[in-house]
């Protein structure tokens, strides 16, 4: 390590935390390095895939829309990444799939179209609405498609949800029409033929695509670290891709239709996903999320009834409307069985908040123990995290929770080490079983919220119901009793 590199480390410890202390800096994002240059926007325009984008269409009982969709024109696409591609997830199988022809906004849901809808009160007009569940997304669609004088594509009975196919209504796009969508012709991790910067999408522009690897030799990178928003903006506020689809990467990441679960490989048309599951995909990254997790082939997935302030939604309408039903059963969790209070913690913070949660449940909290704890000098523990995150490593954990089956929930604390879980934290969910329960997770952090963090249990506990998150800046303060409060109340 040459000693800029030490410098950088040195100023980011003063300015972001102080370890091993319960503290709450006000105002100041975890960064931990210093942000370098920007890279300038380039994007093509390339149509032969879409038709007119003024979108309208004469669809089932022959009403004329004009929404100023973008009517996709069908084909057979590569779908998931390659082997190779860097932070791959290895539930991104590459198959061949064919979409036919369907209509997409070119933007975001915004939270003036969704405030006025649902008389939700609203904010920024342009600004894409965020913190809905899947299910506020499915009543959106279906009370757009009312007023347009379109046919709800939805049946909702409880939390099970059924899409007639017949329908000529407003629907999310599938997770098949998403990545097509996205990709629009293009092959690599993003729809540009190079790495995205923080000029080009919104997103935690500190970590430019494989910053991981090369914090201290950044002139391999594709793109430099750039600016981090820490908040959704307007909508459109880049170039579109190829196709006339704006922030498919970033700003807030996009439900789609499907239930989570490994890909069908036999080379499917117009596929929806599995009939049933706990958890529904969302795409494209938000405005808190790390370049790697904006790819096109990337799949992050959250229990329906959960929101984030990073994730919203855009919506379809079929152009093509076919025969019968999909959709099927939600998976739930047993709601019996006792708490059970558990957390990783390496300067504190996470400890503080756990032991009120379980004060608050009238139960003690049990810490997650290494068998080889992380330094305690805060430098080497940040590279000791990310050489284990980049390894996907699961240190040995001395704490073992004897008869799991006699809890119910589980509320699980950790903070955010590097927008996602401790390695150690992935350790404790592979080695019960989770199915019928379920995960509360609590988070500390230094401005990156819940990160990937709720992906990564769901997609580590597949079996358990994960519930909605909580997030804490550091160790929260003087609210943190009261914010503990209102979760444990939901
Ligand atoms: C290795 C490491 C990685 C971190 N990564 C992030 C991050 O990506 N985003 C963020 O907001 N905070 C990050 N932080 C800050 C911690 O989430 C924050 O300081 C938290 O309060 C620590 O909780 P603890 O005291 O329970 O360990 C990181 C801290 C460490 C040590």
């Amino acid at each position: 390590m040459d000693g800029s590199s030490n410098i950088t480390r040195r100023l980011f410890t003063q300015a972001g935390i102080i370890a091993g202390g319960a503290l709450a800096l006000s105002g100041c994002a975890w960064t931990p390095r210093n942000a370098g240059s920007q890279q300038a926007t380039g994007s093509s325009q390339d149509n032969a895939h879409t038709g007119s984008s003024s979108g309208a269409s004469v669809v089932g009982g022959g009403a004329t829309i004009d929404d100023g969709f973008v009517l996709v024109q069908g084909g057979t696409f590569t779908m998931g990444s390659p082997a190779d591609e860097p932070w791959r997830s290895d539930d991104e199988v590459q198959h061949e799939v064919t979409v036919s022809d369907f209509y997409l906004s070119p933007t975001e849901v915004s939270q003036l179209e969704y405030g006025t809808l649902m008389s939700a009160g609203s904010g920024g007009e342009d600004v894409p609405v965020a913190d809905v569940s899947w299910y506020d997304a499915i009543a959106y669609c279906n009370a757009l498609s009312v007023e347009a004088g379109l046919e709800p594509a939805y049946t909702v009975d409880g939390e099970d949800v059924t899409w007639n196919l017949a329908a000529d209504g407003y629907r999310l796009p599938t997770e098949a029409e998403w990545e097509y969508a996205c990709r629009a012709g293009t092959t690599g991790p993003f729809n540009l033929d190079h790495s995205i910067s923080a000029e080009e999408a919104n997103y935690y522009g500190h970590y430019p695509y494989e910053i991981e690897g090369n914090y201290f030799d950044q002139d391999v990178l594709d793109v430099k670290p750039g600016v981090y928003r820490g908040e959704c903006i307007a909508s459109a506020s880049f170039a579109p891709n190829a196709w006339g689809f704006y922030d498919m990467h970033g700003n807030v990441a996009e439900w789609v239709w499907d239930y989570y679960g490994a890909y069908d490989e036999s080379g499917l048309q117009d596929p929806t996903g599995p009939n049933t599951g706990s958890l529904r995909v969302n795409r494209g990254g938000g405005w808190n999320d790390f370049a790697k997790n904006l790819r096109s082939g990337y799949r992050a997935s959250l229990t329906p009834t959960s929101s984030s302030p990073s994730v919203g939604f855009r919506i379809a309408r079929s152009a093509v409307l076919r025969e019968g039903v999909v959709g099927g059963k939600t998976t739930n969790a047993a709601t019996s069985g006792e708490p059970l209070v558990v957390f990783f913690s390496w300067s504190g913070n996470t400890r503080l908040i756990a032991r009120e949660v379980a004060s608050q449940l009238g139960v003690e909290a049990v810490e997650l123990v290494c068998e080889q704890p992380y330094s305690t000098d805060y430098n080497t523990c940040l590279d000791e995290a990310q050489r284990d995150q980049n390894q996907q490593a699961r240190p040995a954990l001395v704490t073992q929770i004897e008869n799991m089956s006699r809890y119910g929930t589980v509320y699980l604390g950790y903070p955010n080490w590097w927008a996602s879980i401790p390695m150690p934290v992935a350790t404790f969910l592979e080695s019960y079983d989770f199915s019928g329960k379920e995960i509360k997770p609590f988070c500390s952090n230094g401005g990156g919220g819940l990160g990937q963090s709720v992906t990564a249990i769901s997609k580590l506990a597949p079996t358990a119901h994960v519930g909605q998150g909580l997030s804490i800046y550091y160790s929260g303060g003087s609210d943190m009793p009261q914010q503990v409060a209102d979760w444990l109340e939901k």
